[in-house]
């Protein structure tokens, strides 16, 4: 567990960001350009991706198990770059972890909509998951009562930005198969509620058209962390790359993700270190929800 770390802290922290694969570094990208002296380390759960097909149960012990695994490190704050997790999992995530600044993604994402919308009509795209929680509606609807959202699910834009397919007609065909029916006049704002859809984003636009204003989380949440960046003993922009599986996949597409070559990641047994500890633990997961054995 970390304490807060105050202007005077000595210690070289870095900026965890957690998502269950190659699409956080989408966020990455914008958190790397913003701050550029700020110490990175990027964990993608690749093993176990697509979190936005899984039950939030599932998806929750998964990010407690990974931000037990980051917390080991000096950290100046946790991002969860992957909104199906943000949309369940925050909650438990703070409460294992309560010296440690934890930022989600739905939160500025809500912002982002709230702040470019006219009359408050927001469509968010999102996962599965994401949809089912209900977290953006939530969240959006704390900001400005009279909003209103509708959710749709787009699990085919996932595997079509993998594989590199953000023009030309079967990413058409895909968005208008989502946009088509929801899009009505009271839509003024569209929020791109995952962390594929970015790259998608010309795409969405055409079928969304000019009239409406495509938002994402990444400004917002940049700024949220500004102070958290301020306060923290500056690093040397270095960035350390995690997944849970083989690399090559993550080598291959995570460039289109980031912007800019990827670092070579290093392969960690996520699981089989959870299992070490449990052991050490008697038996006990507790540790992942920040309570010693
Ligand atoms: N990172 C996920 C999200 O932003 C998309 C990929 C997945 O389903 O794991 O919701």
């Amino acid at each position: 567990m970390h304490s807060t770390a105050a202007s005077t802290d000595p210690v070289r922290r870095a900026i965890a960001v957690f998502d269950s694969g190659v699409g956080g570094l989408t966020v990455l990208g914008a958190l790397r350009e913003a701050f550029p002296g700020t110490d990175f380390v990027y964990l993608g759960d690749t093993a176990r991706v697509p979190y936005g097909t899984k039950s939030a149960g599932v998806v929750t012990r998964y990010a407690l198990e990974a931000a037990w695994y980051l917390s080991q490190r000096p950290l100046a704050a946790l991002v969860v770059a992957c909104n199906t997790a943000s949309a369940v999992a925050i909650p438990d995530l703070r409460r294992a972890h309560p010296d440690l600044p934890i930022f989600g993604v739905v939160e500025p994402g809500a912002r982002a909509a709230v702040a470019a919308s006219q009359r408050g009509g927001i469509l968010v795209l999102g996962t599965e998951g994401t949809v089912a929680s209900g977290a953006y509606p939530r969240a959006i609807s704390a900001l400005r009562q009279d909003a209103a959202v509708r959710v749709v699910a787009c699990p085919l834009f996932v595997p079509l930005a993998e594989e590199g397919l953000v023009s030309g007609p079967i990413p058409e065909l895909a968005a208008s198969h989502y946009l088509d029916g929801v899009l009505d006049d009271s839509i003024d704002t569209v929020v791109l509620g995952c962390t594929h859809y970015p790259l998608l984003r010309d795409v969405i636009a055409a079928r969304t058209g000019p009239h409406r204003r495509i938002v994402d989380s990444a400004a917002p949440l940049v700024e949220e962390l500004r102070p958290r960046v301020d306060q923290t003993s500056p690093g040397q922009g270095d960035l350390t790359v995690l997944t849970t599986d083989h690399p090559t996949r993550f080598l291959r597409i995570g460039r289109r993700f980031l912007g800019s070559p990827v670092t070579e990641p290093t392969r960690i047994d996520l699981e089989a270190l959870v299992a070490e500890e449990r052991r050490r633990q008697g038996g006990s997961d507790a540790f992942l929800l920040g309570a010693a054995a």
